[in-house]
């Protein structure tokens, strides 16, 4: 008999394909020589903004016997989050409905807790995130996959009204999405809502709103939200300040959410039965100073032009995102797993699609830096190259 419960057996199983490819000790040793250019994750690939260890230097003086004492919802952080959220959502949150986490990752486990029942049904756009298939899957709940057609990577509005059914609890919404970097527009976002009202049973719309702050040709980011009244908004600074080390996010509740007062008490009660899912109280205290600092988007844009345009011209298929910090390109063989291969042989390393449910594909993350993108453009060619003469 396996030592596993059956909920983590079949997020394991799931999560194959990450684990498989994160524990290859010798394609990791190569990842991690000088030479290396990592694409694979959204991981810091230069050396930390100097705000945010001037912010916690700052609030790391105690003020009081309390300052490190269990910390909830920091008053403080919670005004944070609510001038941050009517300035960028243009929504009047009520503070009481802002709930303090450790980033989206405890955001989303949390949301999921309160809301989700065994045996309920919850609906996930793929190409996902990882981690929306193993959530749901901890909690005894069926994970309902509908897929998102690529290049275009539109939000698949009737293909999501066939998936409801009466067992349907909740759909995860993902904008701008990772992988795509698509950002949802008013339009598709109206009509999912009317989808979603006309459901019998209550369905909760969670927005993952993680890279709501990077976007890119100056566009406008339309959050969820706005669209639909049962929405929770997750956010975290892990993204717009490329720390996803040091925890910081919440959950926010429209003033539009019926029945909000009992949904408040059951994302508490949640947060701590999932293992105190709240921020450590110096990322709260920080929060203040930390939510004036980002990324440098325009850097950020200036190495999507700079990839999407050397590959285009090589002959690889792109996706140009509209935010987040990846570009997906199409492999220029079926099997992407072998492509990248070729890439890791030339000292690229980048994510293949299988990982994330979308084989054929790869993943590049923009997180890397500038003399990266330049070292590694010959290796892509060199790749594409290979495969178009048959020399593989
Ligand atoms: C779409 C999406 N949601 C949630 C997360 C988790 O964010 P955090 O680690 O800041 O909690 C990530 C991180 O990669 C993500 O890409």
């Amino acid at each position: 008999m396996s030592a596993f419960s059956s909920a983590v057996r079949g997020m394991i199983e799931y999560l194959e394909p990450v684990l498989s490819y994160v524990g290859d000790a010798t394609y990791q040793g190569r990842v991690m020589r000088p030479e290396a250019c990592d694409f694979r994750f959204g991981n810091p690939q230069e050396m930390p903004l100097p705000e945010i260890q001037q912010a916690l230097t700052k609030w790391a003086e105690p003020k009081d016997k309390d300052w490190f004492a269990y910390k909830f919802n920091d008053p403080a952080a919670i005004k944070v989050a609510v001038d941050s959220l009517r300035r960028r959502v243009g929504i009047d949150f009520d503070p009481l409905d802002i709930s303090m986490t450790t980033g989206a990752f405890g955001a989303l486990a949390s949301t999921l807790r309160a809301v989700v029942d065994p045996g309920d049904e919850v609906i996930y756009l793929s190409p996902p995130w990882f981690f929306y298939v193993p959530m749901i899957l901890q909690l005894g709940a069926k994970p309902v996959r509908v897929d998102f057609t690529p290049p275009q990577f539109e939000l698949p509005i009737d293909a999501i009204e066939w998936h409801i059914t009466p067992q349907t609890r909740a759909i995860i919404v993902n904008s701008p999405h990772n992988p795509s970097g698509r950002v949802f527009t008013p339009d598709e976002l109206e009509r999912l809502s009317n989808v979603l009202e006309a459901s019998h049973r209550t369905i909760y719309l969670i927005s993952d709103e993680a890279y709501s702050r990077i976007l890119f040709d100056g566009r406008e980011f339309h959050s969820p939200v706005r669209y639909y009244d049962r929405s929770f908004l997750i956010y975290t600074y892990g993204k717009t300040l490329v720390s996803p080390g040091q925890r910081l996010g919440y959950i926010a509740m429209p003033p539009s959410m019926p029945d909000r007062e009992e949904l408040r008490e059951a994302l508490f009660v949640s947060q701590l039965a999932l293992g105190y899912a709240f921020p450590n109280a110096l990322m709260q205290y920080a929060m203040e100073d930390l939510e004036k600092v980002s990324v440098d988007v325009d850097a950020l844009q200036r190495r999507r032009d700079r990839i999407v345009s050397a590959l285009t011209e090589m002959g690889y298929e792109t996706v140009n995102p509209e935010g987040t910090f990846y570009v997906m390109v199409r492999s220029p063989i079926a099997d992407e797993r072998e492509f990248t291969r070729h890439l890791g042989d030339q000292d690229v390393f980048v994510l293949p699609g299988g990982m994330f449910e979308l084989p054929g594909w790869f993943r590049i993350s923009l997180t890397a830096n500038d003399s990266m993108v330049e070292r590694s453009l010959p290796g892509f060619e060199r790749a594409i190259d290979s495969v178009r003469v048959g020399k593989t």
